[in-house]
């Protein structure tokens, strides 16, 4: 028997993935407490009795409250008797900062791992920014790879379409994309970062003047890197341009800044539930957790 207990920003996922492994949902209560911290609490009346039961905990920890949510609702389904605690992040916050990158820094990722890994028997991470992030769990952590879903809710009448990753480190997704779409031509970007915000895109070698262009990227955050990605494409004479990503994230104002820049859709998953959250990992979750 599996139970789902979800965070309160995947709620839909969580609810998409009780259908897809015919478990039930735990009805659970969001609040805080008069001081701001994070009160949670499975329904109580009657009590929670997970005994014997594996619980899925699904949590994307989009900011610092969602990480100390995430390890509330590991810790109650313990509490409430879970024989197993799994433990799912859609989107894994603190993930870029995979190592440190100036002395002084700390390898973020790591910390808040190892703070999940205390609370849980198993982890699953969707689309880490860089598998190599699961080894900082200490029970066994495994990526999941949903991209293939991004392909979904392109339109079917691509034209002579171009899958394009902004830098040569996404090139695997923009090729499960196009692989899933079923025809076209992958390349990438070069990249190169000057700030949080701000990056140089090179094109790449690939025509395209009158066609439709993907470009699939992990995360949409601020929107730099495919605000200026968009621009190229729009000097260059692309047709229509679709940006995708598994983890539409859109700090700040990175949904203007696209559509300033010329983008025709933009489309996400539900990893981080936001209105460009066009298709759903449930089934690449549940594929992985049965
Ligand atoms: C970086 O390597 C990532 O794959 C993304 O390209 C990056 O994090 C996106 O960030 P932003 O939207 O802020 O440019």
């Amino acid at each position: 028997m599996t139970t789902i207990v979800s965070g309160s920003r995947s709620q839909a996922l969580a609810a998409a993935l009780a259908d897809e492994l015919g478990a039930s949902l735990a009805p659970a209560t969001y609040d805080r407490f008069p001081d701001g911290e994070l009160f949670f609490s499975l329904e109580s009346d009657p009590a929670p009795e997970f005994e014997g039961e594996r619980v899925v905990v699904v949590a994307s920890t989009d900011s610092s409250d969602a990480h100390v949510e995430l390890l509330l609702l590991q810790d109650a389904a313990r509490e409430a008797g879970a024989a197993e605690v799994v433990t799912v992040i859609p989107y894994m916050g603190y993930g870029r900062q995979d190592r440190a990158f100036e002395a002084g820094q700390p390898v973020s990722a790591r910390a808040v791992a190892r703070a999940i890994s205390t609370g849980t028997d198993s982890v699953f991470v969707v689309n880490p920014h860089e598998t190599d992030v699961c080894a900082f769990f200490e029970p066994t952590a495994t990526a999941i790879d949903a991209a293939g879903v991004l392909a979904e809710p392109l339109p079917t009448d691509l034209d002579d379409p171009v899958f394009l990753s902004p830098d040569s480190g996404a090139i695997e997704l923009a090729e499960t994309v196009r692989d899933t779409y079923g025809r076209g031509e992958v390349d990438y970007f070069e990249k190169t970062r000057h700030s949080g915000t701000d990056v140089d895109i090179s094109p790449s070698d690939v025509a395209v003047g009158g066609r439709d262009v993907i470009v699939t990227d992990d995360i949409i955050a601020t929107g730099g890197t495919m605000s200026e990605a968009v621009g190229v494409l729009t000097e260059r004479g692309a047709a229509r341009i679709f940006v995708t990503c598994v983890h539409p994230l859109l700090a700040r104002n990175a949904y203007t800044r696209l559509t300033k820049a010329g983008v025709d859709a933009i489309y996400g998953t539900d990893t981080l539930e936001r209105p460009v959250s066009a298709v759903s990992v449930a089934s690449a979750v549940a594929a992985a957790l049965e």
